[in-house]
């Protein structure tokens, strides 16, 4: 089964570096790693003494361990570092869903979001929770989600903040969301890729981890055979060859 083209991608490799005024973007504005070095109060010189080179297969420690710290209920072995997120969305698609499984993707989505679900458990098993459009905003309709999940639902995939509509829930709706989650015995894939950006004058929500007991990544644990990092890690074996299967 073949991916569907990634529109997005194909959209910025004609335009991103030869339009003169951009007016869309899929990422922030960055800094230089300078400022970055500023913020993190080390001189370049430190920096520097870094060797680059293969570290453990789930990542550095340390880095799995400040990360982990960042979010209430984690630990490191909750984390995995990864070359690029949607690795990590296809890793969890791979590790979670089985045959027959349904998933339910907010809708639009960044492409990956809905084709990587595709890919694994086939298109007619992704439905598709639309966004509905209100007179000056997005709004997210709870009663379309209720109706979607079907006894094979497996899985709930957000994005919040979300791309492309820029749609902050508040956190009332995040935790319903997570509420109707929790009744339903589902997994909930939350990308928070711009986690902490807001609109002037909005509330930044808490990361998904933090509304559950549990926390999502273990709740994934309980639910998949081996804990997700374990199942994940033969996967990661796998991602080379499949990239380049893909080619
Ligand atoms: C919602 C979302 N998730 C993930 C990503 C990043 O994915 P990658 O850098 O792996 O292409 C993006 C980038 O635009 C995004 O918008």
């Amino acid at each position: 089964m073949k991916i569907a083209p990634f529109s997005t991608e194909h959209f910025y490799a004609r335009y991103e570096f030869s339009t003169p005024y951009q007016l869309c973007n899929s990422d922030c504005e960055t800094v230089t790693i300078s400022e970055l070095l500023a913020l993190a109060e080390i001189a370049i010189e430190e920096f520097g003494q870094l060797a680059l080179g293969y570290t453990e297969t789930l990542g550095h420690p340390q880095l799995r361990e400040q990360i982990a710290e960042s979010y209430a209920h984690t630990s490191s072995d909750d984390v995995i570092m990864l070359g690029t997120p949607v690795e990590g969305i296809y890793l969890v698609a791979r590790a979670a869903l089985d045959p027959g499984d349904e998933v339910i993707v907010l809708s639009p989505a960044y492409d990956a979001l809905i084709h990587m679900f595709e890919h694994v458990v086939g298109a007619d098993k992704v439905r598709k929770w639309e966004f509905t459009a209100g007179g000056h905003e997005w709004v997210l309709d709870i009663q379309q989600l209720n109706r979607l999940i079907t006894p094979h639902t497996k899985m709930l995939v957000v994005n919040f903040p979300h791309n492309p509509t820029g749609y902050l829930p508040t956190q009332e709706q995040f935790s319903e969301i997570v509420r109707i989650v929790e009744r339903n015995g589902l997994l909930l894939f939350c990308d928070e890729m711009y986690f902490g950006l807001v609109h002037s004058g909005t509330l930044a929500i808490k990361s998904a981890v933090e509304l559950t007991q549990e926390g999502v990544f273990e709740r994934m644990a309980a639910e998949v055979p081996e804990p997700l990092y374990s199942q994940a890690l033969d996967y990661l074996e796998a991602w080379g060859s499949v990239m380049s299967g893909l080619q």
